[in-house]
Order: C-alpha cells, then sequence, then structure tokens
C-alpha cells in the first residue's frame, strides 16, 4: 500500500468507527469537519499523558463543568485544581496545567495560540501536546507520536530496533504518512486503531484496515513488535503511614512541594526505603505517639512499588491538617487506599 492508500483505509476507518469521547468532535460526534475546543483538547491530551480514556473521562467531564473556559481555570486558587486532580496522579503535571492555563489567560488575552511552534513555547507544554493540539484544534498538518502510535509504526513497519532507542525512527516513520488535510482525525484515527486493534496484547488484526500493509502481520507475530531491551526490575520500597483520628477527622499533612506528590495533602508517613520497617523504627518516626498495627497496603507507581505499613497513632502534632472522613476523596490514591484499609481495621 502507498502512504495515500494508508491514509485512506485508516481514515475511512476512523469514520466508521472513532470512538465517541467527551472531548471530541468529528465523525464520532457526528460533527465532520468541526475544529474542537483548543481548551479542550489541551486538558484531554494533559490527562491522557498519564491515565486510559475511560479513568480520564470522568476528571475531564469535571474539569470543564466546573472551569468551563481556560481562563476560568488560570483563575482557580491552586489547591482546588491539585484536589480535583487528586486521583490522576503525576502531580507536577497538574501544577504545569496551571501555570500553562495562567499564561494563555494572561500572556495570550485567554486564546490558545493556533500553531505547534507558539504552543510549545507554553509553559509545561511539551512536543507531544503541542502537536496534538495543533492537529486537533487548529488542523495543523503536525506529527502526533504517542505510544499507541509508535506501536502502530513498529508492527506497520517491522522495525527491528528495539524501544527506547526506536523512537526516533519511528516518529520518522509516522512523519511520512502525515498530510495537510484531516490532520486532527489522522492522528485520533493512529491513536484509536492503537487503542482498539493495534493493541498491545492480542491485537486484532482481522479487524484493521491495514492487514494489506502491515509488515508486523506478514510476519507472523505482530504482537512481537515494537521490540523491547529488558527494562530493569521496578524497585520496592516501605514506608510507614501514620493514621491519627479525632473523632471523625483524619490527620493530613501538606507534603513538600517537590518530590513524588509534592504539594499534595497525604496521610503522615515515615520516609520510604529499600528495607521493612521494624515496629521500633516505625515507631520512632511516628508524629504523635503510635499505637498498634493497622495493616498494610501495596501501591504501584511508575518507578517504584511501595509496601505501606499503617500504624495507628493518637495525639497531636504540629502540621497536622485535621480533615473530615468524607473529605478524603481528594487524597492521592495511594493515601486514599491507605486512610481507607486502616480506618477500616480500626473498627
Ligand atoms: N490518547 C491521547 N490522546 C487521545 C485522543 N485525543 N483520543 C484518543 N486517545 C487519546
Amino acid at each position: 500500500m502507498t502512504p495515500e492508500q494508508i491514509r485512506h483505509s485508516l481514515l475511512s476507518w476512523y469514520d466508521a468507527h472513532a470512538r465517541d469521547l467527551p472531548w471530541r468532535t468529528g465523525p464520532a460526534a457526528g460533527q465532520v469537519g468541526v475544529r474542537s475546543d483548543p481548551y479542550r483538547v489541551w486538558l484531554s491530551e494533559v490527562m491522557l499523558q498519564q491515565t486510559t480514556v475511560p479513568h480520564a473521562a470522568p476528571y475531564f467531564l469535571k474539569f470543564t463543568a466546573r472551569w468551563p473556559t481556560v481562563s476560568d481555570l488560570a483563575a482557580a486558587p491552586d489547591d482546588e485544581v491539585m484536589a480535583a486532580w487528586a486521583g490522576l496522579g503525576y502531580y507536577a503535571r497538574a501544577r504545569n496545567l496551571l501555570a500553562c492555563a495562567r499564561a494563555v489567560a494572561n500572556d495570550h488575552g485567554g486564546v490558545f495560540p493556533d500553531t505547534e511552534a507558539v504552543l510549545r513555547a507554553l509553559p509545561g507544554l511539551g512536543p507531544y501536546t503541542a502537536a496534538a493540539v495543533a492537529a486537533i484544534a487548529f488542523d495543523e498538518a503536525t506529527n502526533v507520536v504517542d505510544g499507541n502510535v509508535e506501536r502502530v509504526m513498529a508492527r506497520l513497519f517491522a522495525v527491528e530496533t528495539p524501544l527506547p532507542a526506536a523512537k526516533p525512527e519511528l516518529k520518522a516513520l509516522a512523519a511520512a504518512l502525515v498530510r495537510d488535510g484531516r490532520s486532527g482525525d489522522w492522528a485520533q484515527a493512529l491513536m484509536d486503531l492503537g487503542a482498539t486493534i493495534c493493541r498491545p496484547k492480542s491485537p486484532l488484526c482481522d479487524r484493521c484496515p491495514l492487514t494489506a500493509a502491515c509488515a508486523g502481520l506478514a510476519s507472523g507475530a505482530p504482537e512481537t513488535y515494537p521490540r523491547k531491551t529488558a527494562k530493569a526490575a521496578r524497585p520496592h520500597r516501605h514506608g510507614v503511614a501514620y493514621i491519627l483520628t479525632r473523632g471523625e477527622e483524619v490527620a493530613l499533612v501538606r507534603r513538600p512541594p517537590k518530590g513524588l506528590l509534592g504539594g499534595m495533602l497525604g496521610l503522615p508517613t515515615s520516609d520510604w526505603r529499600p528495607a521493612p520497617w521494624s515496629d521500633a523504627d516505625a515507631l520512632a518516626q511516628a508524629p504523635a505517639s503510635a499505637e498498634r498495627g493497622a495493616g498494610e497496603v501495596e501501591h504501584v507507581f511508575t518507578h517504584f512499588s511501595l509496601t505501606l505499613r499503617l500504624l495507628r497513632a493518637d495525639g497531636e502534632a504540629e502540621g497536622l491538617i485535621w480533615t473530615a472522613r468524607r473529605d478524603l476523596d481528594a487524597l492521592p490514591s495511594v493515601f486514599l487506599k491507605a486512610a481507607r484499609a486502616g480506618l477500616s481495621n480500626l473498627l
């Protein structure tokens, strides 16, 4: 298949099978040729960089209902935005999101710049997001390459170079398929193909519009692409989280601004370290007199996994933020999980 035939097949497939997602116009929404609001495109792309479509969708709806324009978001207090982001992870992104919204509101009169180059100059807006917003909201013929698109290219062209070294090659292969016209549809068609057909495991090749072109399929083992270099095992760490209660309230702390979960609310914890915590060490780091074990939870972050021992503690200490149990939903997932487990183990 020529590049033109590949484009034609995939765009026709997209016309029939595009997913109907809350931030989309286009075929799925019955709005062919209607450009999407750049604010909604940008917000969805930032959210989707760290999570799946089903997990991001309710956050997207919540954010756009509460802050319908970029200027509304720019005017929101930091802690309200951080609390609304809780559960999406990668909290530095939420801070970048606010920095970017404020730059658009203050330096661009609340109107998103309409080219990839100028978008790229906004704070916290990386090459992927700039390309995606320019293509989807402004129909610029950019090359939008995420993990899905890399996988599709690696299979379509049976690229033998392993990731991550293959990235420039995969990007160049994707660039060779970009043309003027239907730029946003093209970018999202590739993403949808990657997410629903050319899936990481067990691709559904019998439903793929590109089988005639696919060198990976011809090789007999398309699912073995992209090739990968062996990954170092995810390290494991141990920590202790302290559950302090006062009636219906639970003690939280504001985490330091830098580092993992920076600036977010959390349970008071010990350091997180490679070795498990002895009882004596765990008690020594407690913010108030620790009493008894309240179980343990496991959590997997991108770069390490964590066993968090839970210890019931009593008393007052400096910096504790007493918070009603019903307001714990704004905690990052690891602490919500720990608080729920710790509190139910108290009963
Ligand atoms: N993943 C990242 N951006 C996306 C989009 N616009 N549509 C579908 N999946 C995506």
